[in-house]
């Protein structure tokens, strides 16, 4: 029997909304600790394995708009299909990101918050995506390419000298998965070698939750005063990377905080996303032996192939940005009033069969996709590192099996601890041999 539905009251919606909305502001969108959220409210975030859960799928069949039933300030719909998805990611003008309305209501969203880009609309997001949009150009990157082969060729050597530390099993997470998009992202933002010891130590009190919640808040702002600092000395003598790059074209037209912001934005966003892609690709291609080897042996396509087909497959950011509705309208079919919220599943878009083509839950390299994934979003919003993120992966995958043709899972895969309620996906220990 379905237990009978008690209205919530609404001080403790508004208390458990400023509270969800805190956290995704500080805890860089981990929802884990929230014990509260109905069963059926989590499903979007969680996994069996590697998939997505079975009601992803039936949702997406039979409820294209699927209301959450969540306790906050704020009525919410999933969106599970490919075209729903794309179609709201698209559209511009109906939508807003903001968040800082649901908890201040004081004035329009800077890029202090998390995300950056990702929680403001225009002007804003155009202006400040118009200023690092140039540091993402294949040219500019290109410059990048020399330095990520060397720091996954450091890393693999890492790797070797802990397993051989500790009986022959090693943490490929800790000694490679974190370390590679860590160290792109100081290359890439030009933070000197001093800097990236201080940013490392911040960074890992970030995402490690045994100091307690506590620790990882402190940690968070303290990592954005950090890059404050880091903007400040950069500003006399500007850097190599994207910091020094935009005080040079910019000057005073930028300040220090939103370019901090901007830096912080940059480095939520590439982090655990590609260490989520490093760990869990591996987990993917050591699956079957003939995958392992279309990445170590393959041709540059066949590399290509396996990374695209991995990003569909694995959609490690599961949920786009929340979208709130600007105004009263009908969307597939339900009426959605200003202020709802529409959360569109990446996870799901990416396993529709009108996307996907054939066998969508399967892993297959050499799929003819009936159109491209949504694994970095569309529209306005979409992923501004997705050619770093691509370009770290071509990288690393054959760089890894070549070093290590041997390599297996230390355990097996079902006793592996993937992440629960991330939005990010992800695995915190990723024990191998070599
Ligand atoms: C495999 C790795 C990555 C994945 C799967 C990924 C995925 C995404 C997705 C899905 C969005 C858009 C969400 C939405 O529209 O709601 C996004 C936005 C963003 N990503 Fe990534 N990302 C990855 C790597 C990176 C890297 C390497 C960087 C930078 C170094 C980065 C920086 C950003 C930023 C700044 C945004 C916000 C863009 C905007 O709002 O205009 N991401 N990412």
């Amino acid at each position: 029997m379905p237990k009978p539905s008690v209205p919530v009251p609404g001080f403790l919606k508004r208390w458990a909304t400023s509270l969800v909305v805190r956290r995704i502001r500080k805890k860089g969108i981990d929802l884990s600790s929230i014990g509260f959220l109905p069963e059926g409210t989590k499903v979007p975030l969680q996994r069996e394995g590697t998939d997505p859960l079975p009601q992803i799928a039936e949702w997406r069949e039979h409820e294209p708009m699927r209301k959450l039933d969540l306790p906050f300030d704020f009525t919410a719909y999933l969106v599970t299909g490919y075209e729903e998805t794309r179609q709201i990611l698209t559209d511009r003008n109906s939508y807003s990101n903001d968040i800082r309305h649901l908890f201040s209501g004081d004035g329009p969203a800077t890029a202090d918050d998390v995300g950056g880009l990702g929680f403001t609309d225009p002007p804003l997001h155009t202006r400040l995506r118009k200023i690092i949009t140039p540091e993402f150009t294949m040219r500019r990157l290109a410059r990048l390419e020399p330095m990520i082969e060397g720091i996954v060729d450091r890393q693999l050597d890492e790797l070797e000298k802990a397993a051989a530390e500790n009986g022959g099993v090693a943490d490929l997470a800790q000694h490679l998965a974190f370390p590679i998009p860590f160290q792109t992202i100081c290359d890439l933002l030009g933070l000197d070698y001093d800097d990236r010891e201080t940013f490392a130590g911040l960074g890992s009190a970030r995402f490690d939750a045994t100091n307690g919640a506590a620790a990882a808040f402190g940690a968070v702002s303290a990592q954005r005063e950090f890059l404050f600092d880091a903007v400040a000395r950069q500003r006399v003598e500007p850097g190599p990377g994207l910091i020094g790059q935009i005080l040079r074209d910019e000057g005073d037209a930028i300040s220090d905080f939103d370019l901090a912001g901007l830096a912080d934005g940059v480095f939520t966003g590439g982090f655990e996303t590609t260490a989520g892609m490093i760990a869990l690709g591996t987990i993917v291609l050591l699956r079957d032996p003939a995958y392992a080897a279309l990445a170590r042996d393959g041709s540059t396509e066949d590399v290509d192939r396996v990374v695209e087909e991995l990003l569909r497959y694995l959609a490690v950011v599961q949920v786009a940005f929340p979208r709130f509705a600007k105004a009263d309208m009908e969307l597939f079919g339900t009426q959605v009033k200003a202020g709802d919220v529409v959360l569109a599943s990446l996870a799901g878009a990416n396993r529709d069969p009108k996307s996907a083509g054939e066998r969508p839950d399967g892993f297959d390299p050499y799929r003819v996709p009936e159109s491209g994934h949504l694994a970095f979003g569309h529209g306005i919003h979409r992923c501004i590192g997705a050619e770093l993120a691509r370009m770290e992966l071509r990288v690393v995958y054959p760089k890894l099996l070549k070093r290590f043709p041997e390599l297996a899972l230390a355990q097996p895969e079902s006793e592996l601890a993937f992440r629960q309620l991330s939005f990010v996906f992800g695995v915190e220990e990723l024990p191998v041999t070599l």
